[in-house]
């Protein structure tokens, strides 16, 4: 126990002992005190007997006070602390003190001096009611929007709150009959009378809810919006403090001037240390940015000099992409020049997770291979869409339309971000006038896959049927012969 309750206790036993001691010689030498009183006091003896009747009301009214002490002690200290895990507001236990220690005395008082009409006595004096009124305006209105505040129990001790237009932030300490307590992030204490409180706007953040918060930061224009909300999501859930129940939100908050605006939304296991924990979280995500790769957008001015790039490319991005598509198969049969050509007329483009690269049934002329990522193949069956392959880097899609001049026979869905090349009829054709032996190659590869997807709406016909008839009309298609 503190030494300080320590003290409170003896004072309380010692102030017990007196006042009852004293009862006792009170009540048990009440005829030899009125006596000794009456010897005393000459012409005013008729005086003794009630003399010794306040003194006994004073020490009995004193008991009482112990008393509802004691039990207020007791009750809203020990018993609201070990069922309900916290002290009961003073206002609670101020009002109880009040209206248990009024009708103690008032019973006492009647007990004693029956005669007296102690009701008259105060519902008589209303001009009394009325000065006391107007001195106690202020402190009365702070009592009952106290009650209210009680009654209402908008918060508690514990939760943070902000009040007014100043926004007085901190956790609620103590609510008492004429003001609510609270500190401050600052370990201030600040003072808000209950009317106030009762008047203006209060924001609560509950001690046992999940409350949220959003912490900004923001990225250059080139960085990826899927890589940044994938690395920042998960380096601020590992973070003290954020609560693992929810995983946090990363979302673009605004397409800014010096670069991407960006938002994290993250919930907290303890309200109260939200300052701690919002610095915590920025400095995760300016680790996990270094690591990543990722940059910090600010305020920059920057004079590129431009030399006429091709549109979606990066400087750099050539020999990579030149290296992909000597990679796929059915570039394989072309010399490094006729690579470097095709590669030359390409054009790189970028799709968010979930975005249609092209939409079955649309007419095409290109054809693409996944340069980074990968996509769905897609086709529809009773209106639903229904994955037929996955294509991963270094696939291709899209030949079909751009060989045959047909419509698109499937849809095709970025899963990831994914980077595509794009190779338009144009550019094909330069291939195919100089390297004619593709053509049979390609109608081969279009055919399996033709095949595939007949097999799905069950159309019959040979694969060798199939491969001669693209072939033939790849031939139409690009005005070969
Ligand atoms: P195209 O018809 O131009 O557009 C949709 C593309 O999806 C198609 O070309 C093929 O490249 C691809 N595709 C269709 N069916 C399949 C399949 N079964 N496996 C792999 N890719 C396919």
């Amino acid at each position: 126990m503190a030494p300080r309750s320590k003290n409170k206790f003896a004072l309380f036993f010692i102030a017990a002992a007196v006042v009852l001691v004293a009862l006792y010689v009170a009540f048990h030498f009440e005829f030899a005190l009125q006596t000794l009183l009456s010897a005393k006091m000459g012409r005013l003896a008729a005086n003794a007997a009630p003399i010794v009747h306040v003194l006994q009301l004073i020490l009995l009214a004193l008991l009482a006070y112990l008393v509802v002490r004691a039990f207020n002690v007791f009750v809203f200290g020990l018993v609201f602390r070990f069922r309900r895990g916290f002290e009961a507001p003073t206002l609670v236990r101020n009002i109880f003190t009040i209206i248990a220690f009024t009708a103690l005395f008032f019973i006492i008082f009647s007990v004693m001096f029956p005669d007296v009409n102690l009701g008259a006595l105060f519902t008589t004096s209303a001009i009394f009611g009325v000065i006391l009124g107007l001195a106690l305006q202020d402190t009365l209105g702070n009592f009952f929007s106290g009650i209210s505040l009680q009654a209402d129990r908008p918060f508690q001790v514990g939760d943070v709150i902000s009040v007014g237009a100043e926004k007085h932030t901190g956790v609620v300490e103590e609510i008492t009959w004429r003001a609510v307590k609270i500190r401050t992030f600052q370990n201030h204490v600040v003072l808000i009378s209950n009317s106030t409180a009762a008047r203006e706007p209060i924001e609560v953040c509950p001690r046992e809810n999940l409350n949220a918060r959003l912490v900004f930061f923001n990225t250059l224009y080139s960085d990826s919006p899927a890589k940044t909300i994938h690395v920042v999501r998960e380096a601020v859930r590992e973070a003290d403090n954020v609560s693992q129940k929810i995983t946090p939100i990363v979302r673009i908050r605004n397409l800014g001037d010096n670069g991407v605006d960006y938002e994290v939304k993250y919930w907290l296991n303890d309200y109260a240390k939200y300052n701690d924990t919002d610095a915590l979280v920025r400095q995760r995500i300016w680790y996990a940015f270094r690591r990543a790769k990722l940059n910090f957008a600010y305020p920059t001015r920057t004079l590129l000099v431009e030399r006429t790039p091709k549109p979606g490319m990066r400087p750099g991005d050539e020999s990579a992409i030149v290296e992909r598509l000597a990679a796929v198969d059915i570039f394989a049969p072309l010399s490094p020049e006729e690579t470097a050509m095709l590669a030359q007329a390409a054009s790189s483009h970028v799709f968010a997770p979930g975005e249609t690269v092209i939409r079955g049934g649309d007419p095409g002329s290109s054809m693409f291979v996944v340069h980074n990522g990968r996509v769905n193949v897609q086709i529809s069956e009773n209106g639903r869409a229904r994955n037929v392959a996955t294509l991963s880097e270094g696939a291709f899609f899209g030949e079909m339309a751009l060989f045959t001049g047909e419509p698109r026979t499937a849809s095709v869905v970025a899963i990831e971000e994914t980077e595509v090349l794009e190779i338009s009829h144009e550019a094909m054709k330069r291939v195919f006038d100089n390297n004619p032996d593709l053509v049979e190659s390609l109608s081969h590869i279009i055919a399996e896959r033709r095949q595939g997807l007949a097999a799905r709406e069950e159309l019959s016909g040979s694969k060798r049927d199939e491969s001669a008839g693209i072939l033939s009309s790849i031939k139409r298609f690009f005005g070969m012969k």
